[in-house]
């Protein structure tokens, strides 16, 4: 005891030690599809933007086909084991909450994996999270695009030295819900785990009077 009193560093010191060991107790789960990828967000006014994409449909769709409505919109993709399906689950529980007040929000999920998440792929897919969700996908271009303007990061893991690209990879990805006004403006972001009932009470501050 007597030792950390005297020298202050020492603590610093242990402290490193077990931030070191939580680390690398987090195992190759965490590292090859973490979803904490950071990005700043401080710049609100520079978030969201024109997309052209296709959705589930195979009907092409416009960040303008939803002009008047809240869109609420989460990028990922399909194959993800874990953190994607939580957070779609998650939006869709926050628009049960919401009730009657929710026919405002449109539920968007935008593929940052085209190749795989094709049209017909995201018709099956999302219909896991109830009826209303929206799946959007595209041409790499236009994904890169979209995801550009919500300032989001994907990285799709390049194929090995020309072999056909695996079907089985995952894809590093930011993990963020965003709100965006009837205008198409970002109004807010929910970062990864927030309780679906926050993510309503958040979203009814922003909704019209009716
Ligand atoms: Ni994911």
């Amino acid at each position: 005891m007597n030792q950390f009193r005297k020298n202050p560093l020492l603590w610093l010191v242990v402290l490193g030690a077990i931030v070191l060991y939580t680390q690398l107790q987090g195992g190759p789960s965490s590292i090859t599809d973490s979803h904490d990828v950071t990005t700043t967000v401080s710049a609100s006014a520079a978030i969201g933007g024109p997309f052209a994409l296709i959705d589930q449909d195979g009907k092409p769709v416009t960040d303008e086909s939803f002009r008047g409505k809240y869109m609420l919109i989460y990028f990922g993709y399909s194959f993800c084991p874990d953190v994607c399906p939580t957070e779609l689950l998650i939006m869709s529980q926050a628009l049960d909450r919401l009730g009657e007040a929710s026919k405002d929000v449109v539920p968007i999920f935008i593929t940052v994996d085209p190749k795989r998440d094709t049209p017909e792929k995201l018709k099956g897919y999302v219909g896991h999270f109830g009826d209303r969700l929206i799946g959007l996908s595209g041409s790499e271009e236009a994904i890169g695009k979209a995801a550009r303007a919500y300032r989001v990061y994907y990285r799709i893991p390049p194929a090995k030295d020309g072999a056909p690209p695996t079907e089985d990879y995952t894809v590093d990805h930011t993990s963020f819900i965003y709100l965006m006004g009837p205008d198409g403006k970002y109004l807010t972001h929910f970062v990864k785990g927030q309780d679906p009932e926050h993510i309503a009470e958040a979203i009814r501050k922003y909704l019209k009077p009716a």
